[in-house]
């Protein structure tokens, strides 16, 4: 007998294909998990003989990767097994065994993007921090890590597990030791929050009391604190459903967490189906900036550079808009910036996404966004960018040239300033370019 310690599928990969090679039957070998095994170190790997480089069809190998996921210590001679089988015999149905693992660790992943909840610490050096504990039946973090550092890229996060953990600083993921429950927060800032988002997103169309039950399994109850909404939403599912059904054409505003930090609504806009423009655009594109940023930009949609990057403001329109606010000197990492829509409206022309205007119901449709924003952010002026950031926030048409420049009051003792959008100067024509910007600057001198 042969035994062969492996840590990871990596090397459970080379290892067995050397052996696959060297025509090693799995009643042969004996994998084990891990370095405790020496044995390894004296027993050479066989000369890859006469088979030179065998060849593993990709799909097996996707699945296989799944499967060494699992905890089971057997996983990796049933996957052995199986490899061989397909090497020698060209079989390519795995055993039910296999099956079941890669289901397994399937429901695994899909429980653990559901179930962690962050809580909110906040460091030494002020910045918030976010930390989760969970624990997932396998080994699954560092694959789920890289979901969740997209899913919150722009929060510090630790996912704490009793195996490992990992953590995210917006640019870096990394792994360390696992740590007990105890090491997690207690105490919850964002508990309420976690709260309104379930109750909002929740699809009152798809209650299926027996279904979320058995998604839930009890040892989850004590880390959910929305498990105990679960009664009221599913009494009031049918009021809900029918209400959604009458806010006919489409509202932001079921998807939007009431009270929420920024964070976690711009964590809940990527499920938002409040209007038809999520299903063609690559993401929603949220707000950016301070937290009490005292100025806030709003402009009408992402383009095509914002949609494929995921933030506001960094195609052409974006870089015109960057060189006016340093020459009104205002510092754009001060600002709050954002747009009226949140999803980029396009028509494909060829290869290229043409930008399409949103239209009322639309802008409409995606003001509880923007409302949840300014509420959070709290600006003492919102400066509009064109014709439908100004619909939006000042609910009426504006003819902009007319109107821009001017302090109007918004409820909540805010100002409104309208100005044209950086676009507009783009398609200026050559002339009266240097004028054109000179006005916008003037605006944005204002607004600062
Ligand atoms: N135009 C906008 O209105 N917003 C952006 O984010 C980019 C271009
Ligand atoms: Fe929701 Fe706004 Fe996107 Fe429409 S554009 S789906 S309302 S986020």
């Amino acid at each position: 007998m042969r035994q062969v310690a492996v840590e990871n599928f990596q090397e459970w990969r080379e290892k067995a294909r050397a052996l696959v090679a060297g025509s090693v039957p799995p009643d042969d070998v004996r994998f084990t998990d891990g370095l405790q095994d020496s044995l390894f170190a004296d027993v050479p790997m066989p000369a890859a003989g006469s088979r030179g480089r065998i060849s593993v069809p990709r799909a097996f190998l996707a699945r296989a990767e799944i499967v060494s996921l699992h905890r089971d210590p057997k996983r990796w001679d049933l996957l052995y097994r199986a490899l061989f089988r397909i090497v020698n015999d060209g079989l390519s149905n795995e055993p039910d065994e296999l099956l079941a693992m890669e289901q397994a660790v399937g429901r695994d992943i899909h429980k653990m993007h559901a179930f962690v909840r962050f809580r909110k610490i906040v460091e030494d050096d002020g910045q918030p921090q976010y930390v989760a504990w969970y624990r997932p039946d396998h080994h699954i973090v560092k694959h789920v890590a890289p979901w969740f550092a997209e899913r919150f890229g722009a929060m510090h996060w630790a996912i704490l597990t009793p195996d490992l953990s990992a953590y995210w600083d917006t640019k870096t993921l990394r792994f360390g030791d696992g740590v007990p429950r105890s090491a997690a927060p207690q105490e919850d800032e964002l508990e309420e929050l976690w709260r309104s988002y379930y109750a909002s997103i929740f699809n009152p169309a798809r209650v299926n009391v027996r279904a979320m039950t058995r998604e839930m399994p009890v040892r989850h109850w004590s880390t959910m604190p929305e498990a105990t909404l679960i009664p009221t939403l599913v009494s009031n599912a049918r009021a809900r459903e029918q209400q959604m059904r009458e806010r006919a054409p489409g509202s932001a505003e079921p998807f939007v967490p009431v009270g929420a930090e920024l964070p976690v609504l711009a964590a809940a806009v990527r499920a938002c189906k409040g209007c038809e423009l999520y299903a063609c655009a690559t993401q929603p594109v949220f707000g950016e900036g301070p937290e009490r940023a005292r100025l806030m930009l709003v402009g009408e949609q992402p383009g095509d550079q914002e949609d494929l990057q995921g933030r506001p403001f960094v195609g052409p329109a974006g870089q015109l808009l960057d060189r006016a606010l340093q020459e009104a000197g205002v510092d754009r990492s001060s600002v709050y910036v954002t747009n009226a829509v949140k999803h980029f409206k396009f028509e494909e022309r060829g290869k290229r996404r043409i930008h399409k205007k949103p239209d009322g119901g639309e802008v409409a449709a995606c003001r509880p966004w923007l409302t949840a924003e300014i509420e959070r952010v709290d600006p003492q002026l919102i400066v509009a960018l064109g014709a439908t950031a100004a619909l939006s926030l000042g609910g009426r048409e504006f003819a902009i040239q007319k109107e821009r420049g001017r302090m109007m009051p918004l409820p909540g003792g805010r100002q409104l300033l309208i100005t044209v959008h950086p676009s507009f100067l783009l398609r200026v024509p050559e002339a009266a370019k240097a004028a054109e910007f000179a006005r916008f600057v003037q605006d944005l001198r204002l607004a600062s």
